[in-house]
């Protein structure tokens, strides 16, 4: 009937790579030079909702964001929007126009990340596209974006096809798989980064020899060895695995011309402090991972995580840190659900 309304929400959690994805081998179907590996985290402070509605009365395509209404004419919208087209035409119930309605967090690094993949996800959603699809669709707002398809720890697969048909988000194991894995958040600085992950990973295929022998050598085995001690749910090695990836993607970032900084000193006390803590344990207890930011994502096991959080409130008390270190999200664990 003319007066009909569809209208579908949905939320998209964040994922953290602990096998860090950098660089494309293709930047039109965005295609990733190598497989990485991530976590969905489901944090109530760190998801997006997002609402589109669909009417054959409405004049033209709208979106808002946390209240604003934005320009439809960026590039990256119009790239979701053109994705949803054909869809839209198929579906007897609309004329082709949709508005929609989103609310992100603030303080995240991944805010683009989030908003476009949920926008694109709402709108298959509403038109009842299959799944297969839309690892490609997901990626075009951002290539990390498709782990979020799925919760607990989500492989993105390299693919051999030049079309990228197979480079597709899988599923590794379920959110139900290491119920004593926590995530803690430390912000670090709330501010946007420098240098955005499309124009850093440009420039790095361009000039890092390290990249190339990363994502020929290195990685591959990784991935292994990665799904292998989640599979065992061997936190030590893990943890090791983990660190020892953000690690390598930071030099990456050095070895850039012009080097790229994503970590400041705050960022290189908390990876000493870590390093420390582990130091007098004796094994790997906890596991710092930075993506494009200086924000550390820790993981570590249910059993210490309330004394280290109490180690870094120690190190690290709001008054002398002077940065948003406490400020905005709280240091707060989450469930992985
Ligand atoms: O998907 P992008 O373009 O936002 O790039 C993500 C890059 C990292 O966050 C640094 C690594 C990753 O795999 O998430």
């Amino acid at each position: 009937d003319k007066q009909s309304l569809s209208m579908v929400t949905c939320t998209a959690p964040v994922n953290i790579a602990v096998i860090k994805y950098w660089g494309k081998r293709d930047e039109d179907l965005i295609l990733p030079m190598n497989s990485s590996l991530s976590l969905t985290l489901h944090q109530d402070q760190l998801k997006t909702t997002t609402t589109v509605a669909c009417s054959r009365n409405f004049q033209q395509d709208r979106i808002w964001l946390n209240g604003k209404e934005e320009d439809i004419s960026n590039p990256r919208l119009q790239s979701c929007l053109q994705e949803s087209i054909l869809w839209r035409l198929n579906d007897f119930d609309c004329n082709g126009t949709c508005t929609s309605m989103t609310s992100c967090s603030p303080n995240d690094d991944d805010d683009d990340v989030k908003i476009w993949f949920v926008l694109v996800y709402t709108l298959s959603q509403l038109f009842g596209v299959e799944s297969e699809q839309l690892s490609a669709v997901a990626r075009q707002g951002s290539g990390s974006a498709c782990r979020s398809l799925y919760g607990g720890f989500v492989q993105w697969k390299l693919g051999e096809q030049l079309d990228g048909k197979d480079s597709l988000a899988e599923q590794v194991e379920s959110e139900s798989y290491w119920p004593e894995l926590r995530v803690l958040t430390l912000v670090v600085s709330a501010e946007q980064k420098s240098v955005g992950s499309t124009s850093g990973m440009h420039t790095s295929v361009e000039t890092s020899q390290l990249l190339k022998y990363r994502a020929d050598v290195v990685v591959p085995s990784r991935m292994e060895e990665m799904i292998r001690v989640i599979r065992e749910r061997d936190f030590p090695a893990f943890g090791e695995l983990t660190m020892k990836d953000s690690n390598q993607f930071h030099a990456i970032c050095l070895d850039t011309y012009p080097p790229i900084f994503y970590l400041n000193n705050m960022s290189h006390r908390i990876i000493s402090l870590v390093h420390r803590y582990n130091q007098y344990y004796g094994e790997t207890r906890v596991a710092y991972t930075f993506d494009a930011g200086p924000n550390a994502v820790i993981y570590t096991l249910q059993d210490h995580l309330s004394e280290f959080v109490q180690v870094v409130r120690h190190f690290f008390p709001p008054e002398v840190s002077g940065e948003e270190f406490f400020k905005g999200l709280p240091v707060c664990s989450a469930d992985l659900s």
